[in-house]
């Protein structure tokens, strides 16, 4: 692949700890946005459910391997274990349930929370953007996520309870980024299935506008982070696609929902949050910054991270 030297590339992290919010259908379609606006863009498989491999057209058991191969062995070279895809610049590290195993064999590891930034390390200089489809959980895949990452985005549904969790993955994010990495900064919150004909929706929108706003001077992670527009409307065609295994530019390129990623890819590329001075992976000192609380705060141990 052609090789990028000396470029920073760019890599996010999709989280939500609760399923079907649109992590997966964000993943894959900002992905080939991205790609449409010329990127090379790389999408690593982190749920056992493979969703994001399926939604892209690619079988893992019929390559050399999968994600989970790697995580088990970060400097193996694969050839070909990142796969194409039908839209051009842009391919995936497929994941298969395998990945479910993961979870208990990468515990017992010394590095369990950093195998994934080896495996990036080892693709450096081959894309401009990876994009980190965590499963719904706060487990060991996504810690393994928000070591390696630079961005945190966070696709969401307009609902109250919605808003709650964000709290709690906030502060998984702040114990990362405190413990095992400095740099790490969260992006925003994408909206997905919007409904605009319901005030509730637009009310927790606009929630979330004025927490990212009161935040936007304080030492938090999120601090700097936006809710981007435009959310994504429900549309069924992007509901429908995975299972023709296309992203929505191929599969209905006129749909509300290709308008809507296409336009999410401009503002997603368009910006990148400043990055924090980058500081000792120990963390050492960054807990002087007394960065503001996120909306609804839980006990961290309970988001499964035990840091060394
Ligand atoms: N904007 C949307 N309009 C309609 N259906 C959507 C939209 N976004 C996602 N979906 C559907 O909702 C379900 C959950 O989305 P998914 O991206 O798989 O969530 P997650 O990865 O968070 O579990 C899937 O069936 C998906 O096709
Ligand atoms: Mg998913």
């Amino acid at each position: 692949m052609e090789a990028k030297q000396g470029q920073d590339v760019r890599i996010v992290a999709l989280m939500n700890q609760k399923g079907g919010v649109g992590k997966t259908t964000t993943t894959v379609n900002l992905g080939a946005a991205l790609a449409e606006l010329g990127q090379r863009v790389l999408i690593v498989d982190l749920d056992p459910q493979a969703h994001a491999t399926l939604h892209l057209g690619v079988d893992a058991r019929e390559g050399p391997g999968s994600i989970y191969d790697l995580l088990a062995a970060p400097d193996s070279r694969v050839p070909g274990i990142v796969r194409p895809t039908l839209r051009e610049g842009l391919f995936v590290l497929p994941a298969e349930t395998d990945l479910a195993a993961a979870e208990s064999e990468l515990g017992a590891l010394p590095d369990k929370q950093q195998r994934l930034t080896r495996v990036l390390e080892n693709l450096r200089g081959e894309f401009d953007t990876v994009l980190l489809d965590c499963p719904p959980s706060l487990g060991l895949l996504t810690i393994n996520a928000l070591s390696a990452a630079g961005e945190v985005l966070i696709p969401m549904q307009a609902h109250f309870l919605a808003l709650q969790g964000v709290g709690k993955l906030l502060e998984t994010v702040r114990l990362v980024s405190t413990r095992l990495n400095p740099g790490l900064r969260v992006a925003g919150v994408v909206v997905c299935m919007y409904d605009s004909q319901t005030t509730h929706a637009q009310e927790v929108v606009e929630d979330l506008r004025r927490f990212f706003e009161s935040q936007a001077d304080q030492a938090a992670p999120w601090s700097g982070g936006r809710v981007f527009e435009p959310p994504i409307r429900r549309n069924i065609k992007l509901a429908e696609c995975p299972s023709y295994g296309q992203t929505i530019f191929e599969y209905a390129p006129q749909a509300p929902g290709a308008a809507d990623y296409r336009e999410l890819g401009r503002q997603f590329a368009g910006c990148r949050p400043p990055r924090k001075a980058s500081g000792a992976r120990e963390g050492a000192g960054l807990e002087s910054g007394t960065p503001a609380d996120p909306p609804v705060v839980e006990s961290p141990a309970q988001a499964g991270v035990r840091v060394a």
